[in-house]
């Protein structure tokens, strides 16, 4: 065992009594170094000179005592194991002692119990300077903690939560082990009461730059209200289902105004300090701005979110309502609108808005107002207050609600500007550079993908226009009624052209009127009455000049608009009226109504010309066909009634042939059946048989019924007959094909009949069949210059005429298939 030295001060007046204690701790294996005092100030100067491990001091001297001494070490700051080591002690004194502050007291008669003493009282000594430099530790840490926490460049402040544990512990005995979150649910004023108890204990440096306040006692009275409501409740909420869970720690994004006006986005940690876990008295809660990185999360979010519009979007429409509530969300902005310049009519068109209350107009030309002027230069324009803005129109001015301000951003693709966004904020909101920056990265790809729809929508268009086309040609050649081919053109132009209605008026010649014929998209069945001079109201007007008719507001007086009461249930703004005209003519006027302003370019009007002129055809074709139609019917009906009346009065003067022609008629038609000459030739065929001696209508009745052989004269009249049917039958257009077997009904097949001598197949075939019907009806008959020939004779007679008279390979079958030998008598 190393001999460990002890300093020992001895307070004592007799120098044999010091150097006996010395030897006696010496032997107990200590060096032992000591001074002997025996006055107040000589003690005094030697705890000053030099340190000391013990102090044993005698109880009363001649000039000091141990109590005095006591107190001089007391006073002195010194903590040293103070034995008191006494011949003469009462228990009384040392109690006294004891209290004092003496460590322990040891009668000179038995100093045995010394050394244990000065043992055990250095070893407390080293476990209470331990203590005190573990105290003066902490103390110095502390101190580096507070310059930590009052200077480290984030916001911390420590808050008291010990109240709110309480609260929670109370409640959860109260109720037995509760379901806080329906507790608070049920009771939404306890989270206010609970969070009432939460005391703020100090807050640091960097906490009042971050949240806006002058100093510390501003900041302790008005932290609570930087918090944004919403935000503040729910974080509660959760902070108190986690601290009844026994979690000490937690994060949550919190959003923070602060107390001069700023609105930051916040992470927020609330940590419970080691220590205070049991009491939650002490809590240190961080706040670091995450604002930026928010920004930009919400950014790529947007930009994320529009460019799934542009994989995904249907329509211009969509993409334009996406990128505006995008932006407006994206900054918070009270409002917006997009405005896009139409090359077809130089006008710059609102398209679609938000909360947009600034004026009433929807369209201005490039150059005028904010957009117009944005459009022109391509630069963004920042404005505090529409009001105010010198830059702005007086007269645009006017009509801008005040305290209204904001951006007004182009929208361009790679080569022009195709528009404009306006993103309107209220004083004394304005916007910052971030999010100047923010829109206009936003803008940027919006006009591209506005670009991309413009042109996709162009190409569907394109090919919806090229099946609508379609759909009126099918519908033109196939329908035999002006109705359904009117109906299929107005459906494609309600659909493609995106209005509202559309009519078809038709130009009634014989009154000059125009008259509505169909229509589509009307609410009230009043355009139906529609009937107007020529001349009269917009559609007259466009008929009258033959050219198209523009009205943008049909309610202005000055429109002259003649179906205003007649149509007032329609709520029409807008109108157009196109004339339909067909090989010069007007046929009608295509109208177009619609219920809101219509802005119209280039390809609109394109459409609308290709549409008008399908109309004016669809209208001229059914016209057309029903003339035929009609036509047919009443020549059918007219010759029907003539060929019979006619073919009856031949009869009536023919007597003897009464029924000649009836007969030679159903024959004529079964054998051209047995050639296999088709139904709509038959048709012909059919008439030209009624009417195959028509030509003797002109023949007198002296030769015609004269009972014997015709002289020279008559015969020449009579063979004028076949020439006669031609000349009364011909100038009929219907008869035309039925003209065959009248004019050529004698030729014969060696040339050598009449009237023109043809032979052979020069012979029209009807002609040829009818012929060998004829001569066999004529033969058969009783004629007023002959009997009738029996039918063998007939046969012979036809038979011998094969190749002369008939064609051989007709006779072939009439003989064969109509006169059938066995039959025949
Ligand atoms: P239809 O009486 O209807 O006779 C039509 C054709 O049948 C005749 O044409 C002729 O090719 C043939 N046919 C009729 N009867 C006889 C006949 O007795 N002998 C012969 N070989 N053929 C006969 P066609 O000859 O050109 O005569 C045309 C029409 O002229 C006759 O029509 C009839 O109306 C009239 N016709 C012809 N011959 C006489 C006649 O001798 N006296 C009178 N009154 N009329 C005659
Ligand atoms: C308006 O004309 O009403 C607003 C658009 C602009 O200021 O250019
Ligand atoms: C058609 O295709 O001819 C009929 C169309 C229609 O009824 O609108
Ligand atoms: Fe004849
Ligand atoms: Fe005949």
């Amino acid at each position: 065992m190393v001999n460990k030295l002890l300093k020992i001060l001895l307070v004592e007046d007799s120098d044999d009594d010091a150097k006996l204690l010395s030897r006696e701790i010496q032997r107990a294996g200590y060096l032992v170094e000591y001074e002997r005092v025996e006055t107040e100030i000589s003690m005094r100067s030697a705890l000053e000179r030099q340190a000391w491990d013990l102090v044993i001091c005698d109880y009363s001297m001649p000039k000091f005592d141990a109590p005095r001494a006591l107190s001089v070490l007391q006073a002195g700051g010194y903590d040293l194991p103070f034995i008191i080591v006494s011949g003469t002690i009462g228990e009384e004194t040392a109690v006294e002692a004891l209290i004092a502050g003496a460590h322990d007291f040891v009668i000179k008669g038995s100093l045995a119990r010394l050394i244990p003493a000065v043992q055990r009282e250095l070893k407390e000594a080293e476990i209470r300077r331990r203590q005190r430099d573990a105290d003066e530790a902490l103390r110095e840490s502390n101190a580096r903690f507070h310059g930590l926490f009052e200077y480290i460049p984030v916001s911390i402040w420590e808050e008291d939560f010990s109240h709110v544990k309480s609260y929670l512990d109370n409640l959860a005995i109260e109720n037995g082990s509760i379901d806080l979150e329906r507790y608070f649910s049920d009771h939404p004023q306890a989270l206010v009461e609970c969070m009432s108890l939460v005391k703020i204990i100090d807050v640091n440096q960097s906490s009042l730059r971050l949240l806006g306040a002058k100093n510390k006692d501003e900041l302790l009275t008005s932290l609570e209200s930087t918090f944004e409501a919403e935000t503040t409740k729910s974080f509660i909420q959760e902070l108190l289902l986690a601290i009844s869970k026994g979690l000490q720690q937690l994060d949550a994004d919190v959003v923070v105004k602060t107390l001069d006006g700023r609105r930051l986005d916040a992470k927020l940690s609330w940590a419970v300090a080691p220590g205070h876990e049991k009491t939650f008295s002490r809590v240190l809660v961080s706040l670091v701005d995450i604002t930026d990185r928010k920004q930009r999360e919400r950014e790529l979010e947007a930009i994320a979110s529009l460019s799934k519009v542009l994989r995904t979007g249907k329509s211009l429409k969509e993409l334009l309502n996406r990128l505006l509530d995008e932006s407006i969300n994206l900054i918070k902005a009270d409002a917006g609108s997009i405005w896009l310049y139409s090359p077809a009519t130089d006008l710059i068109n609102l398209e679609t808005h938000r909360n947009w209350e600034t004026g009433k107009k929807t369209s201005v030309r490039r150059g005028e107002g904010i957009a117009g002027l944005v459009l022109q230069n391509g630069k963004f324009m920042i404005t505090r207050e529409f009001q105010t803005d010198a830059s702005l129109a007086k007269d645009d001015r006017d009509i801008l609600p005040q305290g209204i301000g904001g951006a007004c951003i182009p929208l361009h693709d790679a080569e022009n500007i195709v528009g404009v966004m306006f993103i309107n904020i209220r004083l004394p909101r304005e916007l910052t550079t971030d999010e100047v920056h923010i829109l206009n990265a936003l803008a940027e790809i919006g006009g591209n993908a506005i670009h991309r729809m413009r042109l996709l929508e162009q190409s569907i268009k394109q090919i919806d226009r090229l099946s609508s086309l379609r759909t009126i040609d099918l519908a033109i050649s196939n329908s035999l009624d002006m109705r359904i081919a009117l109906n299929t053109v107005l459906e494609q132009v309600v659909s493609q052209l995106e209005v509202d209605a559309a009519s078809v008026l038709l130009m009634h010649a014989d009154t000059n009127r125009l008259e509505y014929a169909a229509g589509r998209g009307f609410r009230t069945r009043a355009i139906t009455s529609t009937s107007l001079r020529l001349g009269e109201g917009l559609a007259g007007q466009a008929v009258l000049e033959k050219k198209i008719v523009h009205a943008k507001d049909l309610k202005e007086d000055s429109v002259e608009f003649s179906r205003r009461d007649l149509l007032s249930d329609e709520e029409f703004v807008t109108y157009f009226g196109v004339p339909l005209t067909a090989k010069g003519e007007v046929k009608g006027i295509l109208e177009i109504f619609n219920r809101s302003p219509l802005h119209v370019d280039m390809d609109w009007l394109d459409f609308l010309d290709s549409l008008s002129w399908q109309t004016a055809i669809a209208i001229d074709n059914a016209l057309l066909f029903e003339k035929i139609q009609r036509s047919n019917f009443d020549l059918e009906m007219a010759y029907n009634a003539t060929i019979e009346g006619w073919s009856h009065a031949l009869d009536l003067r023919d007597k003897e042939t009464e029924g000649h022609t009836q007969r030679v008629t159903e024959a004529t038609i079964k054998l051209a059946r047995l050639m296999g000459i088709a139904d709509s030739q038959i048709v012909h065929m059919r008439r030209g048989s009624l009417l195959h001696d028509i030509g003797k209508m002109g023949v007198p009745d002296d030769i015609l019924l004269k009972p014997g052989p015709l002289t020279g004269d008559e015969w020449e009249i009579m063979q004028r007959h076949p020439q006669l049917a031609y000349d009364l039958l011909s100038p009929i257009p219907y008869l035309q094909p039925a003209l065959d077997i009248p004019f050529c009904h004698h030729e014969k097949w060696d040339g050598t009949g009449y009237p023109r001598g043809l032979k052979g197949e020069q012979i029209p075939l009807a002609a040829r069949i009818f012929a060998i019907a004829d001569v066999w009806d004529a033969l058969t008959s009783d004629r007023p210059y002959r009997q009738a020939w029996p039918h063998l004779k007939a046969i012979d007679y036809i038979h011998e005429n094969s190749g002369m008279h008939f064609d051989p390979q007709i006779v072939g079958i009439f003989l064969n298939e109509i006169i059938k030998p066995g039959e025949s008598e």
